[in-house]
This record gives structure tokens, sequence and C-alpha cells, in this order.
């Protein structure tokens, strides 16, 4: 017997970066999934392989075999895969070996949230094919501890919006919200292929923050009023406003220092084929940007996005958070 679960990958519409200060930030789930297949092995290993990422070995009485790829690389990504494994094995009396098979579409390393996404759909799987009964919320906080190994100290907006999909409100004091939004919001999605790190960029923004604290405050407050604004435009299906605030936004973290030469590029070219608006979405300094765009406009802000060296594709908001896709 085998199952498969799904989870959604997110994007970031609003408030990065001002969000680890306290500001509220806003984000969705789409419609691009990270897969896990869960099986029961005859041995006691745990088996992990991931297929995009050509990745395969084991985990057996505490030490690592690699089979594919490189270790070290294997231990980033699958470390909290065996963490979320574990946990729902801890609610079993007996030790079984499984067999964890991972299919993503969504790209990786690009702040789209795919380790988060990979970890709920195995948690979900794996409690599946074992017969343990887990809520949503518990889901989410065994994806989140997972999650806690590789990240540090993350806010756990990727494992929430990975378990629970829709558009969220988040704020660290108050945690999440679900929101209303009619609107449809479509978003071209730009990956700069770029490779950073959110940690370099969040301490970039604190050195910022560091010196010059009085102007720090006053783009916070922007930041906050422009969210704000935005539960309005998304409760209007206002989607002009939304693109203006998503502009908006863009220049505050350009401001912060978190833009790059290739974010830039990207978000003037979606702009420039009809976008309502564009962004960097994420941590910033390369990843991934998005641009609010009508429908007849699609295509040719895809199509300006990759000619302006981006990989573009369309991303539009799901309700759906982890599920079994099959048992
Ligand atoms: O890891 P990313 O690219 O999804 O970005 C995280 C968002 C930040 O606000 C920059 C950091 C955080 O912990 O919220």
């Amino acid at each position: 017997m085998e199952v498969v679960a799904s989870a959604p990958a997110k994007v970031i519409l609003l408030g990065e970066h001002f969000v680890v200060y306290g500001e509220p930030a806003i984000v969705l789930a789409i419609d691009k999934r990270a897969y896990a297949k869960i099986s029961k092995r005859e041995d006691k290993k745990l088996h992990i392989r991931s297929a995009n990422l050509n990745l395969s070995g084991y985990f057996e009485d505490g030490s690592f075999k690699i089979e594919q790829g490189e270790a070290k690389e294997a231990r980033m990504k699958f470390d909290p895969v065996k963490n979320a494994v574990e946990s729902v094995l801890q609610k079993r009396e007996e030790k079984v070996g499984l067999n964890v098979e991972i299919n993503s579409t969504v790209p990786v390393g690009a702040g789209l949230g795919s380790s988060a996404a990979v970890v709920a759909a195995t948690t979900a799987a794996t409690a599946e094919l074992l017969e343990v009964k887990l809520s949503k919320e518990e889901i989410f906080r065994i994806a989140f501890e997972a999650e806690k190994i590789v990240h540090g100290t993350p806010s756990g907006i990727d494992p929430a919006i990975s378990t629970f999909g829709g558009t969220l409100l988040f704020q660290m004091d108050t945690g999440f919200k679900a929101l209303d939004a009619k609107t449809q919001i479509p978003l071209v999605v730009g990956d700069t292929g770029v490779q950073r790190s959110t940690r370099v960029q969040v301490e970039k923004v604190r050195s910022l923050v560091d010196k010059y604290p009085r102007i720090a405050e006053a783009m916070m407050k922007m930041a906050r009023e422009i969210v704000l604004r935005a539960i309005e435009a998304l409760k209007e299906d206002d989607l002009e406003t939304l693109g203006t605030l998503m502009n908006m936004n863009q220049a505050l973290l350009c401001g912060l220092g978190v833009s790059e030469e290739s974010l830039e590029w990207l978000t003037s070219a979606g702009r420039k084929a009809g976008a309502l608006g564009a962004k960097l979405t994420g941590a910033g300094g390369g990843g991934c940007m998005i641009a609010l765009t009508q429908e007849e406009r699609i295509q040719q802000v895809m199509e300006a996005i990759q000619r302006a060296g981006g990989r573009a594709f369309l991303a539009r908001k799901t309700d759906e958070g982890v599920r079994i896709e099959s048992a």
C-alpha cells in the first residue's frame, strides 16, 4: 500500500522583511505543489528519494548513507523530512521502515516555500499510511518544528500556508488570520535563477535598520499602511489598487537594499508589458519576483519576463492546503 499527499507552495504578496520587525504580511498559497509518496519497507530504513533533485539515500540506526547526489546537500534537504516522519512515528508503538518519494513542481531555494510544502506533504502522507489521525494544526506544528532544523528561527509563514492554503495575514505577535480574498489574483512569477540566502538578506536589512533607526521606523510604518490598504483592496476585488501597492512595496524593499539587478530587470519588464504591479517576493537578492497581471495580458507579461532573462510561469492562488491525493 502507498499513500500520496501534496501541499502548495507560496508567494509573499506584500510585507516581507518588514514582517521580521512585527509588521503584517500577506501570503498566498499557489497552484504549484510538492508531492510525497510513502510506502512501507520490509526493513527498518527510512529511504528518501527526490526525483527532481536527483538525490537519494537512507537513514538507518542514526546514520545516513548517500546513494545518489552529494551527501551534504542531501542531508540539508532530507533532515527536515526525516524529522517530520519521526514525529509521526512517535505517535505509534512499533518502528517501521518507510520509502519517501518526493516529486515537486516548485523551484527550489527561490523563496516559494518548496521545503515547507515537501515537509507538510510528507507529514500528511505518513500519518495517513500509518493510520495516525492528525489535525491540520498538528501537521502545521510538525512541519514547523522540522523546518526549524534548516532555517534556524523561521517565522512559520511557510509551513502555515502549505498546510492551510488560501490567503493569510501574518503578524509575529498575533499569528495567522485567513483573509477574505474574492479576487483571483493572477500572478506571473519570474525566477531570476540567482541563488540567494534568506539569512544573508535578513542580516543585511538588520544592519541598515540598526544604522538608520528613525528612517527605518518611517519605512516600517509605510509598509504597514500598504498591507492594511491591500486588505481592503482584496475584499473589494480591486486589482488596480493592489498593483499600485505592490509597486510601492517594491520601492521600500529596494530602499532596504534587498532588490538586485536581475529583480529590477524583471519587475520593470513586467510593468512595461502591462502588469498592474510587480515586486520581488520573499527574501530578495535574487530568487523570484511576481507581477500582478490581468488575464488578457498574461502572455505578454510572461514573454517580457522571459526576454529579460527570467523563467516565467503563471501562478494562481489556491485555497487547498495539504491534502491526500491517493491512498
Ligand atoms: O525565505 P523566503 O524567500 O520566503 O523569505 C522569507 C521572508 C522574510 O520576511 C525575508 C524572512 C522571514 O522570516 O519572514
